[in-house]
């Protein structure tokens, strides 16, 4: 049996500036810092690595880190938008390898499939008829493989008033087209900054935190969890089966995590 190994990174919300700061957060040391715990555990290197939404946070010359910080690693980056980015921008931005930004990609007896449910103006999400048509061809041409969908916004509801305004507004269109089918294995997702593990219909839902700040669970208004940088790292395996956990960035990196924190 074959196994996919990938690490999923996301919201680090990155600015031009290497120093900025987002909820307390320098943000690219802590991507440079959950990277590195990455790099020093077991899991690297992988076979391809999700970055799933709010790559930069509403500045386009934060996309020179990602291409800086990811460029290099020597495998597939797989990228989708969130509400912090401009799709558009992002695509252009990260037009060179080893990016991709949306379609779906096959490895081995899986397709991974990338969504853009930024909707222009909104911190919510929405699905446009063409990202389900695409849903719906990715997922009736897979031939067999298993696939791993994955958009930014949360298709369904964390429990979280707050955040529960800002999520997937056409997620019934979405699992209607998912329902269809019965290759999904998982659904994937970043936005709500805090991790989530759930089932429906033997698909697993999964969120992962970010790089960053995280917020804090089933909380009615938005506030700031002071738990630290993370990422996902997940094995597909050729029978389907998926292995997944969260890895939180803590007590390593020496001082990195102090430079992290430094201005909360
Ligand atoms: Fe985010």
């Amino acid at each position: 049996m074959t196994v996919l190994r990938l690490i999923q990174f996301t919201d680090p919300h990155l600015y031009g500036s290497e120093t900025e700061t987002l909820r307390g957060i320098a943000t690219l040391p802590a991507l440079e810092a959950a990277l590195d715990c990455a790099q020093q555990s077991s899991a690297w290197p992988p076979d391809v690595v999700l970055v799933t939404g709010d790559l930069v946070q509403d500045d386009p010359t934060g996309y020179k880190h990602i291409r800086r910080v990811f460029g290099q690693l020597g495998m597939p980056i797989l990228c989708i938008p969130g509400n912090h980015d401009d799709p558009a921008v992002m695509r252009r931005e990260l037009r060179v390898d080893p990016f991709t930004v949306g379609g779906h990609r096959d490895y081995d007896a899986w397709r991974i499939v990338l969504l853009d449910s930024a909707l222009p103006g909104s911190a919510s999400g929405r699905l446009s008829d063409k990202s389900l048509a695409q849903l719906d061809d990715a997922l009736k041409t897979a031939d067999g493989r298993h696939c791993l969908v994955t958009l930014h916004h949360h298709p369904i509801a964390m429990a979280s008033r707050w955040l529960d305004r800002v999520a997937l507004e056409n997620a019934e269109e979405f699992f209607n087209v998912i329902d269809r089918h019965d290759n999904v294995r998982a659904v994937v997702w970043g936005h709500v900054h805090q991790a989530y593990e759930g089932m429906r219909n033997n698909v697993r839902l999964l969120a992962t935190p970010s790089t960053c700040a995280q917020f804090v669970p089933h909380a009615d208004e938005f506030a700031v969890d002071r738990r630290p940088p993370a990422y996902r790292t997940l094995e597909l395996h050729s029978d389907g089966s998926l292995f997944t956990e969260v890895v939180w960035v803590e007590k390593r990196v020496g001082g990195s995590l102090h430079s992290v924190y430094s201005a909360a």
